[in-house]
């Protein structure tokens, strides 16, 4: 089929190389030219395992195309996917802006598209003359429900408003992505579940086209269920997060072991071990965002969403409590040398959006602590949101001295550091593991002064 994704981001990007790799020819679109030429080679502008060489092979077969034009893209599109980005507002609602620009651009690029399934010879000679412009437009951004019938109005109103003599014959979608940053690709190659969210049995049809091949059971809804559906899946994940920070919080009181806590609790089926780990807290550009859009859509609704209200408190202050922990250990931090191992927001990925390791490397600047951080791949980027942030090429630099090492990014080579090596340098052996991924009792044979989540 011909496919066009509108944003080369995460999800995007990833979203169009699988479906290349599944067949598909895909028009990958980005405005960013520079961005684009990177793709066309092969590279991808962010760190994402397995992407590159996905990407370089979808070029390479032709059947991936990078583009900077919406005209080269929508015109031959059976498929349209909306993968840009849905921001938090300052009020917490998500920014549609950049989804119903793409939209306009896509009514106002509109043109004939290989006929879909043609049903006989009517439509297939329909189909070559033209006359055809069926598409289905779907949205894979997180979008509050009722975005999809936005969207088919700004199509409908710029189609008739630039194209008077083209026929606009369309159904909106909703086809949420559930990929994690860092198993991007092994997500999207391996859905748990292909979630189609449809008005018509048409968009139905060719949307369970364009996942053939993939892996996963597939649940056909009507739009609106697949909207929440989506913001109810990441909403729930991080309610199991900030439950068992909370849980964390109360061993340390009550002096019990969270991740043994964890461990039983996943050993039923009704719970399941997954995203049950103990920490400082969940960051990234969808947990943090999307919590905070649900709260604001129901607000909306006047419904007073109490649970998911805790839960983006509970995670906000989780952070701090761990700054907490750091101050209890250290006393004053002014002056205080601090070395910091991982700056994303999690492993396997450059990204620092609302990254805890980024902000609480902050407050300890601000608090006059000297603070040099190590970050494998996120380096870079987290210059660029904290400036006043030294980084070092090597974990070794950043325990030079240092008065007390944070581990606040779960990168398992950390586990493997040279932890003897490491405590030599360092001017008092503390280590305060933000990640719990460190084993205790190891940590103190070495002689460690090791202080975790949750693990007294
Ligand atoms: C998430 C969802 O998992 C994914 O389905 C959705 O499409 C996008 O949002 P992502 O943000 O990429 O994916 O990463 P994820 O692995 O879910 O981690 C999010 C945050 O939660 C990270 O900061 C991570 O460190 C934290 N986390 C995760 C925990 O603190 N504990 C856990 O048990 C799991």
């Amino acid at each position: 089929m011909q496919i066009a994704i509108i944003g080369a981001g995460y999800v995007g990007l990833t979203s169009a190389a699988v479906y290349a790799k599944l067949g598909h020819t895909v028009f990958a679109v980005r405005k960013d030219a520079e961005k684009v030429a990177m793709l066309k080679r092969g590279q991808v502008p962010f760190y994402e395992p397995g992407l590159p060489e996905l990407v370089a092979e979808g070029v390479a077969s032709g059947r991936l195309i990078p583009t900077t034009s919406y005209a080269e893209a929508v015109p031959k599109a059976e498929v349209i996917f909306l993968c840009v980005g849905t921001p938090p507002l300052p009020s917490g609602e998500a920014d549609l802006s950049q989804v119903f620009a793409a939209a306009k651009e896509v009514a106002e690029n509109w043109g004939p598209s290989p006929s879909p399934l043609p049903k006989g010879e009517g439509d297939r000679a329909k189909a070559r003359s033209g006359e055809e412009t069926y598409k289905v437009i779907v949205d894979k951004s997180t979008v509050p429900v009722g975005t999809a019938e936005k969207v088919r109005k700004v199509i409908e109103e710029n189609v008739k408003l630039k194209m008077q003599n083209v026929k606009c014959d369309f159904d909106v979608a909703s086809c949420p992505e559930f990929l994690r940053e860092g198993s991007a690709v092994h997500d999207t190659m391996n859905p748990d579940r292909v979630v189609i969210g449809v008005d018509s049995d048409r968009a139905r049809d060719m949307l369970l086209k364009v996942h053939e091949g993939l892996p996963g059971e597939r649940l056909v809804t009507d739009i609106a269920t697949a909207e929440m559906l989506k913001y109810a899946s990441n909403a729930f994940l991080a309610t199991k997060i900030s439950f068992i920070n909370e849980i964390a919080n109360l061993c340390d009181e009550v002096g019990a072991n969270v991740d043994e806590v964890a461990r039983g609790m996943g050993m039923d089926p009704r719970i399941g071990p997954a995203f049950l780990k103990a920490g400082i807290g969940y960051g990234g550009a969808c947990f943090p965002k999307d919590t905070k859009a649900l709260h604001s859509i129901a607000f909306w609704h006047d419904y007073d969403f109490k649970l998911l209200k805790a839960v983006i408190e509970v995670n906000q202050t989780q952070r701090r409590h761990f700054l907490q922990k750091i101050r209890q250990t250290l006393g004053t931090l002014e002056g205080k040398k601090i070395g910091i191992l991982g700056l994303a927001f999690k492993n396997n990925t450059d990204d620092v959006r609302e990254s805890a390791a980024v902000d609480i490397s902050a407050w300890l600047i601000k608090e006059g602590a000297q603070v040099r951080a190590y970050d494998p791949h996120a380096e870079g980027n987290a210059r660029a949101a904290l400036p006043e942030l030294i980084t070092c090429p090597a974990p070794q630099e950043v325990a030079k001295d240092a008065d007390a090492l944070l581990l606040l990014t779960e990168w398992s080579e950390f586990r493997d550091l040279p932890w003897g090596t490491m405590k030599e340098k360092m001017r008092q052996p503390i280590v305060l593991d933000g990640r719990n991924l460190l084993d205790p009792k190891s940590m103190r044979d070495l002689g460690f002064t090791y202080i975790s989540v949750g693990r007294p």
